[in-house]
């Protein structure tokens, strides 16, 4: 290819992400997974949020593993291997390193580049601990390699990233977790805790917009990978709480009535219509020991940080 093929040609699509689009745009009403909200800028703005005062998840499950770290390290116990499910936060990855004292620490991510980044880093600051990143979709069945991560391992899931699964599919990722991890495993969890929609929706329609403009980047990619013509500005940002489910939810609501292509499919969207893009699905103390035991995990003890925004769960594998 010449540079100016590579220039001229839109990027290459993924055909998951064609499929499960023209699906999610087909059906009534019309929802498209998150897992795609992350491209390049979409995890730029990620970042952006975690920083944002209405976004509290990421300082307050910090300031659980800054406070309680003693606390946490007792109840796991020393030299485990830690298997991160995603590459990890550089922020809170080592406050748990460095409060448990594990035998290895193996990533898991789908993202080779984000993988490989992310352990450069951390094996900067923990010069002695074997670092073995494994290069893996984590929401499918997988193994971890048996060397290198021997059997008393500690999955570490936090950011609340099991809240962006459907309470079912949650089940069947916490039950996969427990497979790839065997029996001796024990498994510390982050869950957003409910709590009223004058703290929640703020938290996803901040005063200053980065969530609108990470909603509304899921548009341009669908144009720029998937060869689409939608008009973004006809599309306006808004989160809702849904009390009945528990959860928040991020929706694109067309502003007028709207017809596009995607992917050589035509679409219409009524005035007013939305398409469901995301829900972030809260937990309390029942809940979270519920879906937990659903998943084949006992629950061993839970940590909040002080305004009891947040929890983190330690759990053990079940007989
Ligand atoms: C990645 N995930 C846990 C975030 C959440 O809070 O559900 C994604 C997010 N969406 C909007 N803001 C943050």
């Amino acid at each position: 290819m010449t540079q100016l093929d590579a220039v001229l040609r839109p990027p290459l699509s993924d055909p998951a992400f064609r499929r499960d689009i023209v699906e999610g745009l087909s059906a009534s009403p019309k929802a498209t997974p998150p897992i795609w909200f992350y491209d390049r800028r979409g995890s730029e703005l990620f970042e952006a949020i975690t920083r944002l005062p209405e976004y509290y998840p990421t300082r307050a499950e910090t300031a659980i593993l800054t406070l309680q770290g003693t606390a946490i390290a007792e109840a796991i116990g020393v030299r485990r291997c830690v298997v991160e499910f995603g590459a990890g936060s550089l922020t809170k990855t080592p406050l748990l390193l460095r409060a448990i004292d594990p035998s290895a620490y193996v990533p898991v991510d789908i993202s080779g580049d984000f993988l490989r980044d992310s352990a450069g880093i951390l094996a900067e600051d923990f010069p002695g601990l074997p670092i073995v990143p494994v290069e893996a979709d984590f929401t499918r069945p997988f193994t971890l390699p048996a060397a290198g991560c021997p059997k008393r391992r500690l999955g570490f899931f936090p950011g609340s990233t099991i809240g962006n699964f459907e309470p079912a599919a949650a089940v069947d990722l916490l039950r996969s977790m427990r497979e790839a991890l065997g029996d001796e495993a024990m498994l510390l969890i982050g869950m957003d805790r409910i709590k009223g929609p004058d703290v929640l929706v703020p938290a996803y329609d901040d005063a200053a917009g980065v969530t609108a403009e990470f909603n509304l980047n899921l548009l341009l990619r669908i144009n720029r990978e998937l060869g689409g013509d939608i008009p973004v500005g006809a599309f306006a940002h808004a989160a809702r709480w849904n009390d009945n489910a528990a959860r928040i939810e991020m929706h694109l609501v067309a502003k007028r009535a709207v017809a596009f292509d995607v992917a050589g499919h035509g679409f219409t969207i009524q005035a007013g219509e939305s398409i469901h893009t995301e829900s972030s699905h809260k937990y309390d103390g029942r809940t979270a020991r519920l879906l937990l035991r659903a998943g084949g995990w006992e629950p061993v003890e839970e940590w909040h940080d002080r305004e009891e925004l947040f929890s983190l769960h330690l759990a053990k594998a079940a007989g």
